[in-house]
């Protein structure tokens, strides 16, 4: 069983195919460096890009597959969140494949694709706790199946990942900074981790706030010129920049841990225990953030899931495979459902295939 898999959310134009459960190709184009120049994602230039490249990149797929449009038995497309623009064109590329081929179509939730894909590569094991921490999203989740998501808690302004790259921003640091971010807190000495604040954490909700963080390091910033030196690349960056990164990387992994070791806590007082933890999306790339997280399910007793660094950021494999799943799940929808721009809730309106 072949399901082709499509990710045009944000600003990585990208297909995929899995066969029965396993990667079968996987193609990736990302916009970043049409978007660095702006310090963002401009939506206008994303739903052209992704417009230029889904022909192209559809062909090179099977080519590298060596499949036949024919073999493909199910299509798998990112419906939302995202840019309406950019989502438009995967959603309606994968329905006129669908039509074309008269094979069953699903519209994926695109944060349950991030916190599926870790299944590509090792047995998923519910109930679970799911983290998702993204450019758009910070999300908490109890997931019971496939198609079994409830929120817990989420970000009440920027996600963990916006943070970084507005961080980064400020620090000169190219777009998207996360990972550069990461690199530069490698290097930094943890002489005063405690400089920046762990937001929102003194109440007893799961929800965050990372826009206090981003104004403190914005004043430490304005307090400490030196910091604004010219980026050349990680090796020569200077002390003071490395120790800021590791500053503010520790003040965003702390929080996230602290609402994750209160988030177990309330499930297992509510007698529905998790049996793993799973992180995932781009920040889930984090060294520090992976190594913090491995250990806190370590503790608990509780077993730790998460993609390999490739399949963090947005790609169509996790699509592809979250597809594979609902296809297993017997779940497909008309050609009419929408596309979902960030912000709306994504409805559940699959139905069940009739055999
Ligand atoms: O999941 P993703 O590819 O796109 C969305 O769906 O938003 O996540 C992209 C985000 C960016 O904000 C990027 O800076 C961040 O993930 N990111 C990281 C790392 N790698 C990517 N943040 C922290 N550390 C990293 N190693
Ligand atoms: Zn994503």
């Amino acid at each position: 069983m072949i399901c082709l898999g499509i990710e045009s959310s944000c600003d990585e134009t990208a297909l995929a195919l899995v066969r029965d459960g396993l990667l079968l190709e996987n193609i990736v184009a990302t916009q970043e460096e049409i978007h660095a120049l702006f310090g963002g994602v401009v939506p206008e230039l994303a739903s052209r890009e992704h417009y230029r490249l889904m022909g192209p990149l559809y062909d090179a797929l099977l080519q590298r597959a060596d499949i036949a449009p024919e073999d493909i038995d199910y299509y798998a497309v990112s419906r939302g969140p995202g840019l309406l623009g950019s989502l438009l064109v995967g959603v309606n590329f994968a329905k006129g494949l669908a039509l074309a081929s008269n094979k069953p179509i699903i519209g994926v939730n695109h944060l349950h694709a991030h916190l599926l894909a870790a299944g590509i590569e090792q047995p998923l094991i519910f109930p679970a706790l799911g983290v998702l921490v993204s450019g758009g999203h910070t999300h908490v989740y109890k997931i019971n199946s496939v198609q079994d998501f409830t929120v817990l808690g989420k970000t009440l302004d920027d996600a963990a990942g916006e943070a970084f790259d507005k961080v980064g921003k400020m620090l000169g640091l190219p777009y998207p900074a996360g990972r550069v971010i990461d690199m530069l807190a490698k290097r930094g000495e943890p002489t005063n981790n405690k400089l920046f604040p762990r937001p929102y954490i003194d109440n007893d909700n799961l929800d965050f706030s990372f826009s206090g963080l981003k104004t403190a390091v914005s004043l430490y910033i304005q307090e400490h010129p030196e910091l604004m030196q010219k980026f050349v690349d990680v090796e020569s960056a200077n002390q003071a920049l490395c120790n800021v990164c590791l500053a503010f990387n520790m003040a965003i992994v702390d929080t996230l841990c602290i609402k994750i070791t209160r988030a177990l806590e309330q499930q297992k007082v509510k007698n529905e225990d998790v049996q793993c933890i799973m992180l995932a999306g781009g920040v889930a790339g984090n060294s520090l953030l992976r190594e913090r997280v491995q250990n806190l399910a370590l503790g608990f007793n509780k077993k730790f899931i998460a993609p390999s660094l490739n399949l963090c950021t947005d790609n169509a494999a996790m699509v592809a495979y979250a597809g594979w799943c609902y296809a297993q799940a017997g779940l497909v929808h008309e050609l009419g459902f929408e596309a979902i721009a960030r912000g709306r809730v994504i409805p559940e309106d699959w139905q069940y295939a009739k055999n």
